[in-house]
């Protein structure tokens, strides 16, 4: 089967349809979504902080998303795989910028990647769409800027703000995005971004009016309980399963219940008794 193309997903907005975005970060989540007929997996830097076990995405690095892409790509068939760039990959220069997001579409196998940032990043956008790698933006709480925003929080809440994000959008859309992720931003003016952009927006925090929606995986399946943010939705309480498994397992090998014949292996009585008999 072929993968979702850019093509596809501009026409899931025009046909009204909205859509389902996860993240993942390896072969077997990424297996997971695929055959759940999730459309869109992104490779997000969120890694970062529920598989890397950082405090933040900003120690996040290009070969960290390589290598997690890799995985994603082999573990999807049909799915449309968007790999973030890190941080400070694509603020240095044109050249670097370029290296390092042909490395996640040639190296990683992606087929798209995202960016953070507004009307600051649109020549940077500009010039990989020119290169034939399609870019999803994204706007609002952008994570990789939290030491400049200091904290995680709402944007977009007053006029000033709302409007530059407005802007941001625009911006985003003329400098040839696909689509664009709003994260933390207030419903109303998600409703508002996403009539008036053609490409179509996926929200995270942003309310029920975008084109889409996007869910971190360890957020959706409760299995990162440092904490859990209001914007996720708990589908699942796997951090308790898990943990129930866990301790049932360290149980049964202390008191000798596992394993047993069923996971064993045995040898042929000849075999056996020759073994003894030399011995
Ligand atoms: O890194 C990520 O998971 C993201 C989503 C929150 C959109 O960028």
């Amino acid at each position: 089967m072929s993968r979702i193309t850019v093509r596809d997903i501009a026409r899931m907005k025009s046909k009204g349809e909205k859509i389902p975005m996860i993240t993942a970060y390896d072969y077997t989540s990424a297996r997971l979504a695929d055959s759940s007929e999730i459309p869109i997996i992104l490779v997000g830097d969120s890694l970062g902080m529920v598989v890397l076990g950082y405090d933040s995405t900003i120690p996040v690095t290009m070969n960290d998303m390589v290598h997690h892409t890799k995985m994603v790509v082999r573990g999807s068939n049909n799915a449309h795989v968007v790999a973030d760039m890190p941080f400070m990959s694509y603020q240095i220069d044109s050249t670097q910028t370029l290296t390092n997001a042909a490395r996640l579409i040639q190296e990683g196998g992606a087929n798209s990647i995202k960016l953070e940032g507004g009307e600051n990043v649109a020549e940077t956008v500009r010039r990989i769409v020119d290169c034939g790698i399609p870019v999803m933006g994204h706007i609002g709480l952008t994570p990789q800027s939290v030491n400049a925003f200091g904290g995680y929080r709402v944007r977009g809440r007053d006029c000033q703000e709302a409007i530059q994000l407005l802007k941001d959008a625009q911006t985003i859309q003329d400098a040839g995005a696909y689509a664009l992720v709003l994260e933390l931003v207030p419903t109303q003016l998600s409703g508002i971004i996403s009539k008036r952009l053609k490409i179509p927006t996926i929200g995270i925090g942003a309310g029920p009016e975008c084109d889409g929606q996007v869910q971190v995986l360890h957020d959706m399946l409760g299995l990162f309980t440092d904490f859990v943010p209001k914007h996720a939705k708990l589908y699942a309480e796997l951090a308790s399963t898990i943990q129930k498994a866990f301790s049932q397992y360290r149980d049964e090998v202390r008191n000798g219940v596992f394993p047993t014949a069923k996971q064993s292996f045995e040898m042929a009585p000849s075999v056996l008794s020759a073994l003894t008999t030399q011995q």
